[in-house]
């Protein structure tokens, strides 16, 4: 595990889209909230039916997002999970797995929701990526 967010963590928070509207000074204050966590490939970040108290951001690497057997989404570089549970207080709603080397950016529950209280631009980016994910289960998008 690495330490908390640093300068080196709020350049990477650069590129994601979430974060591109925000200004150097506030993006530096966010990632500051957040631990950096390296993952080796093959470890199960989430648990299905866990608690929930972490968000991550996938700053580099890849996982899987795993119901049982099947594998219901990839997620790499910019791509974030978790937020489910924090949402709405139930339980993990599937296993999230490194299938690479993988680095995340991980959130606690408080920050995740004082960030968006705080920063409420950084919701509608997000909000239009749960809405993509809701038409890939649905099988209303092409991916
Ligand atoms: P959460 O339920 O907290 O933990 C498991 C996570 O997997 C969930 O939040 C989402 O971030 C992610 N997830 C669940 N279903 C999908 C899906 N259909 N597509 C992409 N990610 C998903």
């Amino acid at each position: 595990m690495a330490g908390p967010g640093t300068a080196d963590t709020a350049s990477m928070l650069a590129g994601v889209p979430y974060f591109d509207g925000l200004n150097e000074k506030t993006r530096k204050a966010i990632a500051g909230e957040g631990r950096v966590i390296s993952y080796d490939s093959g470890k199960t970040i989430v648990d299905e039916g866990g608690s929930g108290v972490g968000f991550y951001l996938v700053l580099d690497g890849k996982v899987e997002v795993r119901k049982g057997e099947k594998v219901i989404a990839e997620l790499g570089k910019g791509q974030f999970f978790g937020e489910m549970s924090l949402i709405d207080g139930q339980p993990r709603s599937a296993d999230v797995v490194a299938v690479a080397p993988t680095v995340c950016w991980v959130l606690v529950s408080w920050n995740f929701a004082g960030i968006l209280k705080s920063h409420p631009e950084v919701a509608l980016p997000m909000l239009k990526e749960l809405v993509r994910r809701l038409r890939v289960a649905q099988g209303s998008t092409a991916s």
